[in-house]
């Protein structure tokens, strides 16, 4: 079975649009392994699976295991794994924090939050032969309530700057940027000028790739708030539904177990 590789991803710029979902278990590992190219084990789940305010509570142990569990299972898909709040503070403990996800995990890349501070992390661990990702934009870490995010460069400032940070970082060695919350003119602007892909989230159709987290597509967790770029394309929380109350049903009536699922 062949692992999709870096070089294939970056001849696909321009040509085919590059696909990207989250998974934080086996199970959702295993389905989207050879359905999208990239699959990336998102700080996100701190949020998603544990139910914490925002993602700066989500830690490196998490990141670890959960990633140990997506990347062993996944064998076509390239798979990338963020790291976690204050853990790439400077550039020794990121990059000894990035070694140690990558000798546990196996994982192919690992994604950094960025701003211009970060931009010399980024050079160190390219440095050291780690293939980075670099965030950029709307970047969940900065924000401890997400009801004040807000959609970034909409003036000519916030645009300019954002257009130099990903130059910087291409040059500092990404593989990939991603581009959060982005009016779409930016997006466009940063997509044309760099060589590497850009994965765009909120980011418009003019990114090289997209990415969403798997349970805003399949709409679980539907109680929570949700920005305007997720498409919900599936209720899995109304067939799970389904299926839960046949059961309850099934054994409230002494339907389940039946002989079939039964031994003698
Ligand atoms: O943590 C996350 O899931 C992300 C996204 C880009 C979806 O960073």
């Amino acid at each position: 079975m062949n692992k999709l590789k870096y070089e294939k991803l970056l001849k696909q710029k321009k040509i085919k649009p590059i696909t990207c979902l989250t998974a934080y278990t086996i199970s959702i590992a295993k389905i989207l392994d050879g359905k999208v190219d990239l699959i990336l084990v998102g700080d996100s789940l701190g949020t998603v699976l544990y139910g914490m305010k925002n993602t700066r509570q989500t830690t490196l142990q998490m990141m670890k295991e959960h990633g140990k569990a997506v990347v062993n299972n996944v064998k076509k898909s390239a798979t990338i794994i963020d790291m976690p709040y204050n853990s790439y503070q400077n550039k020794k403990q990121a990059l000894k924090n990035a070694k140690e996800i990558i000798k546990y995990t196996k994982v192919d890349l690992i994604k950094l939050e960025t701003d211009e501070k970060k931009i010399k992390i980024v050079k160190h661990l390219t440095k050291n032969k780690i293939n980075v990702v670099s965030h950029v934009g709307v970047t969940p870490q900065k924000y401890s309530n997400f009801n004040k995010i807000k959609i970034v460069g909409k003036n000519n400032k916030e645009s300019q700057s954002l257009i130099t940070l990903a130059k910087n970082l291409e040059k500092a060695g990404s593989k990939f940027i991603v581009l959060e919350c982005m009016k779409q003119s930016v997006a466009k602007k940063i997509t044309n000028l760099l060589k590497i892909p850009t994965i765009g989230i909120g980011a418009s159709k003019y990114c090289d790739g997209q990415v969403l987290v798997i349970n805003d597509l399949l709409n679980l967790n539907s109680e929570q708030k949700k920005p305007k770029f997720v498409k919900k394309y599936i209720n899995l929380e109304k067939i799970i539904s389904t299926a839960v109350k046949k059961f309850t049903t099934d054994v409230l009536k002494k339907r389940y177990p039946s002989k079939k699922y039964s031994y003698f």
